[in-house]
C-alpha cells in the first residue's frame, strides 16, 4: 500500500527553507569552519576501525594484503565521498543521506534511509565505545585497577553491564547539548592528538620493519571465500570498511558551516585523504612488523609496538587509541542527533527532536534521547556482530547517496551546485558498483541483519511515520 504522500519527493527549496528556520524559531547556530569540518571528518573516521578491527581482518582475511584492503575500502568512499560533496554543497541540510533521498525518491524511502542511518550512526556510536571501553580498562589494569566482572562487560560477554561503554555515551553526550562549537574544539584537540600518535607509530615501527613478512603479499587461498586468496582482500576490506565510516558525518554537519558550498567539499575530501593514508601506512607497518597470524588481537597496533621492545610507548598507543575512540563516538552521537533532528521536522519523528535550545541552539532534546538509547545499547548488548550490521547498513546507505547525485541532475538540472563530480554519471556509477561489491564480501547473516532492521523500519512506517506526515505540514524548528 503505497500511497501518494509516501512517494511524494520534497523539492531541495522547501529543505534548504526548512534548514534555514522557514517554520519559526532558531535554526541550528551556524559556526563550523572549513578546518572544524575536516577535524569532524578526521575524529569520526579513526577509530576502532585502525585500532580494534584491523588485527582480526589481517589474521583472518588478508594477511598483508590488508594494505590492499585499506585501499580498496578507500578507493569505494572515494567515489562516494565526491557524490557527498556534490550534494552536501548544494543541499547544505542536516539530515544529510535522508535529506537527499527525501529529494530524489520520496518520503517511504526517506525513512527507510533514516532508519538505516540508525544502524550507521547510532550503532556505530555504540560499538565504538564498547571499543573505548576495552581500551580504558587496558590502561586501568597496567596501573593496576581492575573493574567488578560485573561491570565490566555486557550480560552475554561475562558481565551485567558495560559501565565505561554506556558512561563515555552519556558524557559525549553531555558535552554536544553544552554547543557544537565547544564539542568542535574538543575534538579537533582530540583529533590532532590521535593523529600525531598514529604518525609516531608508523615512523617508529617503520625503522623496525621485516620486509619479509610481506611475501607474499596475498597469501594463498585456504580453499574457502575469504580465507586469504584475492577473495580474502575482499572480505577483509568488507571488514575494514568500518574504519572508513564517519567521513560522511561532514556532510550531516554541512547546515552548521558558515559557508557550506565551500566548506563541505572540502571537509569531506580532506577527512577521506588524510584518514586513507593513515591507514595504509599503519596496516603497511603493522603486517611489516608481526607475522599477520599473530595479529588476532583487540589491540593489534599496541602489541606490534611490545614486540619492538618499546612498552612506555605502547601505553601512549593505548591513550591514542582511547581518544581515537572518544572522537568517533563524539562524531556518531552528533550526526545521529542531526539526522532525527531533520527527520522530526519533517514529521516523521515526535517533535521534541526537532526542539532547538533556545540559548545553545543545539538539538537537545534529540541529543538527550539518543545520549540515553545509545548508552543502553552500549552497556547491555553484546556488540561483537553489530560491527559488521553498522558497515552494511552504512553502505546501503552511500548506494542511495549515489543515485541521488544522478536522480537529482535529471529532477533538478539547473539548480546551481558550487561543486560538481567530474565525468558525469561514471562516478556514482562507480561508487555504486564499488559499494556492492564490499557488500558481496560480507557474510550471508550479516544480509540477513540488515533485511530483519529493514523490514522492522517498515512496520514503523506503516504504523506510525505514515500517518503522521500525512497529518499536517511539517511545522519548522521549535525552541525549547
Ligand atoms: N570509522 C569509525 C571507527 O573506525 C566508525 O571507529
Amino acid at each position: 500500500m503505497v500511497d501518494s504522500t509516501s512517494i511524494a519527493r520534497r523539492p531541495v527549496a522547501d529543505i534548504l527553507q526548512a534548514e534555514a528556520g522557514g517554520g519559526g524559531g532558531p535554526g541550528l547556530a551556524r559556526n563550523l569552519s572549513a578546518f572544524s569540518l575536516v577535524c569532524i571528518g578526521v575524529g569520526a573516521t579513526i577509530g576502532a576501525g585502525i585500532f580494534v578491527l584491523t588485527g582480526t581482518a589481517a589474521a583472518h582475511y588478508a594477511g598483508p594484503g590488508l594494505m590492499l584492503s585499506f585501499l580498496l575500502g578507500g578507493i569505494a568512499s572515494g567515489l562516494v565521498g565526491l557524490c557527498y560533496a556534490e550534494l552536501a554543497a548544494m543541499i547544505p541540510a542536516s539530515g544529510s543521506t535522508y535529506s537527499y533521498t527525501y529529494a530524489t525518491l520520496g518520503a517511504l524511502a526517506a525513512w527507510i534511509i533514516g532508519w538505516d542511518l540508525v544502524l550507521e550512526f547510532a550503532f556505530a556510536a555504540a560499538t565504538v565505545a564498547v571499543g573505548w571501553s576495552g581500551y580504558a580498562q587496558s590502561l586501568m589494569a597496567d596501573a593496576g585497577l581492575h573493574l567488578p566482572a560485573a561491570l565490566a562487560a555486557a550480560p552475554g560477554e561475562g558481565g551485567r553491564l558495560n559501565l565505561p561503554a554506556g558512561g563515555i555515551v552519556l558524557a559525549l553526550s553531555a558535552l554536544l547539548i553544552l554547543g557544537s562549537r565547544e564539542a568542535a574544539k574538543v575534538n579537533a584537540a582530540m583529533v590532532a592528538l590521535k593523529v600525531a600518535i598514529i604518525l609516531a607509530f608508523v615512523l617508529v615501527g617503520a625503522a623496525h620493519l621485516r620486509p619479509a613478512l610481506w611475501s607474499p603479499l596475498v597469501p594463498p587461498n585456504e580453499g574457502s571465500f575469504g580465507a586469504f586468496g584475492w577473495s580474502g582482500v575482499l572480505r577483509g576490506a568488507g571488514v575494514v570498511f568500518f574504519a572508513y565510516i564517519g567521513f560522511e558525518t561532514v556532510s550531516a554537519a554541512a547546515g552548521e558551516t558558515r559557508d557550506p558550498q565551500r566548506d563541505a567539499p572540502i571537509g569531506l575530501i580532506g577527512a577521506l585523504v588524510v584518514s586513507t593514508l593513515l591507514y595504509v601506512a599503519v596496516a603497511a607497518v603493522l603486517t611489516g612488523l608481526v607475522p599477520y597470524r599473530d595479529l588476532a588481537v583487540t589491540d593489534p597496533i599496541a602489541r606490534a609496538i611490545d614486540t619492538i621492545g618499546f612498552g612506555a610507548f605502547a601505553v601512549l598507543i593505548k591513550v591514542g587509541a582511547l581518544v581515537g575512540l572518544t572522537t568517533s563516538t563524539l562524531t556518531a552521537l552528533y550526526g545521529q542527533a542531526r539526522i532525527f533532528y531533520a527527520m522530526a521536522r519533517d514529521r516523521m519523528l515526535p517533535d521534541l527532536f526537532a526542539q532547538v535550545h533556545a540559548h545553545r541552539r543545539t538539538p537537545w532534546m534529540s541529543q538527550a534521547a539518543i545520549g540515553l538509547a545509545t548508552a543502553l545499547v552500549a552497556a547491555l548488548v553484546p556488540i561483537d556482530l553489530l560491527g559488521e550490521l553498522v558497515s552494511i547498513g552504512t553502505l546501503f546507505a552511500f548506494i542511495l547517496v549515489c543515485l541521488s547525485v544522478l536522480i537529482l541532475r535529471r529532477t533538478e538540472p539547473d539548480r546551481p551546485r558550487p561543486f560538481r563530480v567530474p565525468g558525469g554519471p561514471l562516478v556514482p556509477v562507480l561508487g555504486i558498483l564499488a559499494c556492492l561489491a564490499l557488500m558481496a564480501g560480507l557474510p550471508g547473516d550479516t544480509w540477513i541483519r540488515l533485511f530483519a532492521w529493514l523490514v522492522l523500519g517498515l512496520a514503523i512506517w506503516f504504523g506510525y511515520g505514515r500517518h503522521r506526515i500525512g497529518n499536517g505540514p511539517d511545522r519548522g524548528i521549535r525552541a525549547g
